[in-house]
């Protein structure tokens, strides 16, 4: 393993160094993650980075950089290092105990969104919350919408109320534990929703152990998708009808080559109509949206 010199540094050498050590580590995008951790590790800007590379760092701050880097080069994600990610404009706090939000889920907003700025009082349920994105982006674009919103993960939930209450929306969110819509009873809000989202984990069990090793840095929990990957859509499509409101929308994110399989389960079903599909900005059919019939 490549070690940082241990002689006094700065700013300039750690920049040069760090860029090599993840470069090597295979890392792509070396040059820019380095500036982004260095940034974090030297609590400096990346301007500063630049301006003032002959500045000489603390040995505190070398060995907080020192440790940042190799837990990138040993495949932590980028984004737990730095604690943060944004999704819809907004900046997320993320820890290991949440699935980073992905630019492919602000599809999902987009529709729910949608459909749900027709209703004068729109109420929501964002199942699977995770770091809470979904549920909180939907409260800042639709300010009259009130959203539920469960995980089975207390660790997630505190992520996600914290998250909330960054963007001033913990009013509007209420987070509540437990599998899937289950902790939803007993509320009053049978027959009631307008839409039902969830990004839900859609892995096929059996390619978790070849995904990405960043990737495999994230929650169990929020990657496995049972045998097919495709557990999570049966039991959304069967639990959410007791809640939508007639002419209501089940709005699901779904992985690659999985949205005719969805449609399909949605026709089995029974229930629902008017089934949509939309691709991400890489062609990938990504949402599924299917109307409650009632
Ligand atoms: C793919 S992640 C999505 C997180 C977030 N909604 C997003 O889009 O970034 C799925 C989430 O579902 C949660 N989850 C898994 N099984 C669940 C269950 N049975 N009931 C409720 N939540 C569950 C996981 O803890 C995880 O936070």
């Amino acid at each position: 393993m490549p070690t940082l010199t241990q002689e006094p540094t700065t700013y300039g050498a750690l920049v040069r160094e760090g860029q090599v050590l993840l470069s090597n580590a295979g890392i792509a995008n070396a040059a820019q993650e380095t500036r982004w951790l260095l940034e974090r590790a030297l609590e400096t800007t990346g301007l500063r980075l630049r301006l003032e590379s002959d500045r000489t760092v603390s040995e505190e701050s070398r060995s907080l950089a020192w440790s940042l880097l190799t837990r990138r080069m040993s495949g932590e994600p980028l984004q737990y290092l730095l604690g943060t990610q944004e999704f819809c404009g907004l900046d997320f706090e993320v820890t290991p105990a949440v699935l980073i939000p992905r630019p492919e889920t602000e599809l999902l907003v987009g529709e729910v969104r949608e459909i749900a700025g027709r209703e004068a009082l729109p109420l929501i349920a964002d199942i699977g919350t995770g770091s809470g994105c979904i549920a909180v982006a939907l409260a800042l674009a639709l300010p009259e919408v009130r959203v539920y919103a469960t995980d089975l993960s207390a660790a997630a939930l505190d992520v996600a109320r914290r998250n909330a209450n960054r963007h001033g929306m913990a009013e509007r969110v209420r987070f509540l534990e437990g599998d899937l819509l289950a902790p939803l009873a007993g509320l009053g809000l049978e027959c009631r929703l307008a839409a039902v989202v969830s990004n839900p984990p859609y892995i096929p069990a059996g390619d978790l152990a070849g995904i990405q090793r960043e990737v495999r840095r994230e929650p169990q929990a929020a990657l496995d998708g049972g045998p097919d990957g495709l557990a999570f859509y049966r039991r959304l499509l069967r639990e959410a009808k007791p809640y939508l409101a007639p002419g209501g929308t089940l709005a699901l994110e779904v992985g690659q080559g999985q949205a005719e399989s969805v449609c399909r389960m949605a026709e089995e079903s029974g229930g629902y109509q008017l089934m949509q599909v939309r691709q991400d900005a890489a062609g990938i059919e990504r949402v599924v949206s299917a109307q409650f019939k009632g």
